[in-house]
């Protein structure tokens, strides 16, 4: 972690390990008396997108910029030069950045108003030719002080070719002074293993590791970050975060949403690679990883490659047995019709592309041998719903009858990632009355509540930031990439045999039936986020019978 990034007033500084000095605690309820700067000054720039006139620049990135912008996080001396085939001239691109920011204040818009645009073809040497002379010339007027900030929010079958033309038009390297050149690669970073190991290959001609930044923004998720504050700033956790406490994990990534006007990509990617490779890995690896010893970038990412490294390898009937993909079909979302995945546009009429996935996972650790591993993702689920849940082992006997106990359900620990973000503890409770009842209670920490009044920067904007500030805290290292691909690769080859399977589910509805047999399998069952999300209230709640 670099010195800005200490001084943030984000999830990492709170991750160091808890003190042991008495005489050092804080209050019972410790409020910050003024704000602290939530994310540092970042040094001039040019940032170069590529993708400048796709979804994931006007969604994400050109919104990012401008609150840090606004922030005054951005120098005097930060420019976009933005890059696609798009037709545009430099005055259409910055009409399109308006449009993308109708937020944006004084700041942003004294900023864009130097934006440029080229258009080009990333086969076309020219386009590098034209960048490498726009680069120069920002540096003589704009003050952005020979540091090149690239983001490659293009189509992922051309980073290699782009890092590759960067660096034939001398781009790649810092020049002298203390400059920077560091890229930031979007996801998904390969098809599988071995393309992703191609494109280390290609990007690793043209960039040092130290300078690629592979992004994954749901690490910029305060409430991911703060899965290292709960379980390392904390005592009371980690004696029983591990197989003798706890019975099973569930990892819940559910959206209402299809895939809208991404079917072209989504047919050429599906939940596995689009969500289960990256965000759920990182998350997963995140809760179960054993304690780093610092929170400098690599200690993290060592400790999570080597949780990454013990996730069993199934055999393909394994594979097949402990996996359920599934597409939905026409339903209902909010009591408004929607369609099916073949009937959006661009997507074949008979796809075999998975919008839902489930899989049973095993760690093969001292901590967590034995402990079953269910990873769920989908689109169109009820809900937009991000959790992991930590089920403990039942009391060894149990004092009140079935009749009296039989609202009574296992401890449970759910870190709400979003949205509500959150963490609620589940146990029970004597419920009010002569007869010795007993059900399960929720004690919950709202985010919202806790820190009301403090901002916090949205995923994109903190790790854009972090890129700039030279933070790679938050990015992901090359081996935790392959070790994800190593992981979910058994998936997709099982998949494309004869037998692979796909199960299909109305929309809003929590997914095949094949998947509750999967947990059912264990004994267990899926968890409903949504009745304990709209239940918990950051209060002692009652959760539903
Ligand atoms: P889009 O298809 O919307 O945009 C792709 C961009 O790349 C366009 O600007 C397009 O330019 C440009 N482009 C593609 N091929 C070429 C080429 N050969 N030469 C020049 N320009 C080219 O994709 P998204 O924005 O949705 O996704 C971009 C990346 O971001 C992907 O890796 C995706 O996985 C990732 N991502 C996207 C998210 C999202 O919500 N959209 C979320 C998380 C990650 P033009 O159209 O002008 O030809
Ligand atoms: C992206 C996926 O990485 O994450 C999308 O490409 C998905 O398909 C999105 O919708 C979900 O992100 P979030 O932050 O809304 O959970």
């Amino acid at each position: 972690m670099t010195p800005e990034a200490t001084t943030q007033g984000g999830g990492q500084a709170a991750a160091g390990p808890a003190s042991s000095d008495a005489t050092n605690t804080s209050k019972a309820h410790p409020r910050p008396r003024s704000l602290p700067p939530v994310l540092s000054k970042a040094p001039p720039a040019a940032m170069v997108i590529f993708g400048a006139s796709g979804d994931l620049t006007a969604r994400k990135i050109l919104p990012a910029l401008a609150r840090l912008a606004d922030r005054g996080v951005l120098d005097d001396g930060f420019t976009v030069i933005g890059v696609a085939r798009t037709a545009w001239t430099d005055e259409e691109f910055r009409a399109h950045v308006a449009e993308a920011t109708p937020e944006g204040g004084s700041k942003w818009k004294a900023l864009t108003a130097r934006f440029k645009y080229i258009t080009g073809e990333y086969n076309h040497p020219e386009t590098f030719s034209t960048l490498k002379a726009h680069l120069d010339e920002s540096d003589r007027l704009d003050g952005t002080a020979g540091n090149r900030l690239y983001y490659l929010a293009t189509i992922p079958s051309v980073f290699g070719l782009v890092a590759e033309a960067l660096a034939e038009h001398a781009c790649t390297r810092p020049a002298e002074g203390g400059t920077f050149a560091r890229v930031v690669v979007e996801k998904p970073y390969g098809r599988d293993l071995d393309s992703a190991i191609a494109l280390d290959e290609q990007m690793h001609a043209a960039f040092d590791e130290g300078q690629i930044y592979r992004i994954d923004h749901y690490m910029g998720k305060e409430t991911v970050q703060n899965v290292l504050a709960l379980r390392f700033a904390n005592a009371i956790f980690e004696p029983i975060w591990n197989r003798r406490y706890i019975s099973q994990v569930q990892v819940t990534v559910a959206e209402s949403l299809g895939v809208e006007h991404r079917g072209g990509f989504y047919e050429t990617a599906g939940a596995l690679r689009d969500i289960v490779q990256n965000h759920v890995m990182q998350v997963l690896a995140l809760t179960l990883m054993e304690s780093p010893t610092s929170t400098e970038a690599d200690r993290v990412r060592d400790e999570k490659v080597k949780l990454l490294h013990a996730v069993d390898i199934p055999t393909p009937d394994e594979a097949v047995d402990k996996s359920v993909r599934g597409q939905y079909t026409e339903g209902f979302i909010d009591g408004e019709k929607v369609i099916g995945y073949r009937q959006e546009q661009d997507v074949s009429p008979d796809s075999q592309t998975e919008t839902y996935l489930a899989l049973r996972l095993r760690v093969e650790n001292w901590r967590w041998a034995g402990v079953p591993i269910f990873v769920r993702t989908g689109k169109r689920l009820p809900a937009r719903v991000t959790e992991v849940a930590l089920t403990f082992r039942s009391v060894p006997f149990l004092l009140f009858d079935h009749r009296t106990s039989r609202d009574l359900r296992p401890n449970t620990l759910v870190l709400r990632i979003q949205p509500d973000e959150g963490i609620s503890l589940e146990f029970g409770a004597k419920v009010p009355g002569e007869k010795f009842h007993v059900r399960s209670v929720a004690m919950d920490f709202s985010y919202a509540e806790a820190f009301a009044g403090m901002e916090s920067a949205d995923g994109y904007e903190r790790l854009i930031h972090d890129a700039m500030v030279g933070d790679a805290t938050l990015f992901i290292r090359s081996d935790e990439v392959q070790q994800a691909w190593r992981i979910v690769d058994p998936y997709l080859k099982a998949w494309s045999e004869p037998g692979g399977g796909m199960h299909f589910y109305p929309a809003g509805t929590w997914g095949p039936h094949m998947a509750d047999l999967l947990v059912e399998r264990s004994g267990d069952e899926w968890r409903n986020p949504v009745i304990d999300l709209e239940l918990s209230g950051g209060r002692l709640t009652e959760l539903p019978q």
